[in-house]
């Protein structure tokens, strides 16, 4: 395998979604938002505008991600996870020496207190998962940093780059810990990829494995406002702590409905057994209105472009190790059913979970661990947004329509 396969496929992916999406932008999204704004709100805040951004756009119709104004599919080809989070968190694509500088900084911060360790040692068994592990070594980082209390815009920043070198470190010790291994020390020679990889799986990775790990992070680290995203602002907009806010979004990440669909898409490719059953299955999960998972978005009405990418990854993948070739061939009868089916009429198609989890398969990172790696990414996301909105502060409270009585008379206990 060589990288220039990966790059090549990138472009390819790239030439697809440009054919079929024009390049006109969604009017009302890309411009600056005078308040009040008027909105249809729907269930679950679809449609509800939370704030201003320049973070990130998504355009749900065109099947668009953009971070800063950089496509994805140029940042995947082109860029790394440092320099894509130095983007998202800073505003800009860092010079020769920012960029050096940034990732000094995130090799000196991923050593993590040995305490924390105890702690994850003493939570993790073969049956927790390990986003349940992560939410209270967070935690437990919180609580042993002094200046976690500092809210300024520098105190918080700092946390945020802290956070980030850190999350890869813990996540690769819960990886461990979860197979009854000890983790591993960080090795400061390798890239946040290539170092985060070491730790799961515990094999130094070769150039290939590197950088299509870089590449996943670099596709999950941003996506408008997403439930973790939103989750983190929203505990982050109350003033209480940088610490506090990325425990709230790796609680949000975890649902199924949201970063923890990459693994039950394996479950159900591993349930289905075969590209043979792939029809019966399907009929059977209509029937009993079973969510696919790995398809459909709340924002997404097209193709999702980082599925774009992923797909044609997870099939070189599959062409070159036939341990997971089943697999991949199993997901694209599903796909091939799904869209057919349902493509159409309620325009799903698969999302960028569907075909993540063959990948880390290929990897050969456990299932366990596949939502994990999402909050290793999407930390990126969180704080940046989360410091983009404190620079113009307000605590987030919505309000809820009331349905319920009014004047209901109290009735004592022994009454009732
Ligand atoms: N399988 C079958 N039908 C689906 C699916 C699916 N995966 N997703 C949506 N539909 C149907 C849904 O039942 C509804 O049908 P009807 O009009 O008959 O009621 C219609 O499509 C509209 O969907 P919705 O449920 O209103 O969409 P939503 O915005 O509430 O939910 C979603 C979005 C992502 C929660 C949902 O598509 C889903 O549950 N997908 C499976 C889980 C999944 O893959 N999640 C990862 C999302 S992408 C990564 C991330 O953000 O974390």
């Amino acid at each position: 395998m060589n990288l220039q396969e990966i790059d090549d496929l990138i472009r390819q992916a790239a030439n697809k979604a440009t054919k079929e999406t024009n390049d006109e932008p969604e009017p009302g999204l890309t411009q600056d938002v005078v308040w009040p704004v008027d909105v249809k709100i729907g269930k679950g805040l679809e449609g509800a505008i939370a704030t201003t951004t320049r973070i990130g756009y998504v355009n749900g119709a065109k099947g668009w991600l953009v971070y800063r104004g950089y496509n994805c599919f140029d940042l995947a080809e082109k860029s790394n996870f440092e320099e894509t989070t130095y983007l998202l968190l800073f505003g800009k694509l860092p010079t020769t020496s920012e960029l050096r500088n940034f990732k000094q900084k995130l090799v000196r911060y991923r050593s993590v207190p040995r305490k924390v360790f105890e702690v994850l040692k003493m939570v993790i068994t073969p049956k927790t998962h390990p986003m349940s592990a992560l939410e209270t070594a967070v935690s437990v980082l919180g609580n042993l940093d002094e200046q976690a209390n500092d809210t300024s815009a520098a105190g918080e920043t700092e946390i945020a780059v802290k956070l980030i070198a850190q999350l890869a470190t813990l996540a690769g010790a819960a990886a461990r810990l979860h197979q009854g291994k000890s983790p591993l020390a960080p090795d400061p020679e390798l890239s946040h990829a290539g170092n985060f990889l070491y730790m799961v799986t515990g094999k130094q990775p070769d150039e290939f494995s590197e950088r299509i790990m870089d590449i996943a992070l670099i596709l999950h680290a941003d996506h408008g406002m997403n439930a973790s995203t939103f989750t983190t602002m929203v505990v982050n907009s109350s003033l209480s702590d940088m610490y506090s806010s990325v425990v709230a979004g790796i609680a949000s990440l975890k649902g199924p409905l949201h970063g923890g669909a990459n693994e039950r898409v394996l479950y159900d490719l591993e349930e289905i057994g075969s590209a043979a059953n792939v029809k019966t299955w399907f009929e059977k999960a209509r029937e009993t209105k079973r969510k696919v998972m790995g398809f459909g978005h709340r924002v997404y009405k097209a193709y999702d472009p980082r599925a774009r990418i992923f797909g044609p990854i997870a099939r070189l993948m599959a062409e070159k190790n036939p341990a997971i070739g089943g697999l991949y061939e199993t997901a694209a009868e599903l796909e091939k059913v799904v869209c057919g089916e349902l493509g159409a009429e309620k325009k799903i198609f698969p999302n960028v979970d569907f075909y993540s989890g063959i990948i880390y398969k290929a990897l050969g990172i456990e299932t366990a661990m596949f939502t994990p790696i999402f909050a290793v990414s999407r930390i990126a996301g969180w704080t940046a947004r989360a410091l983009e909105y404190l620079a113009d502060n307000r605590l987030f409270r919505p309000r809820a329509v009331y349905i319920g009585p009014i004047k209901a008379e109290y009735v004592p206990i022994e009454k009732r």
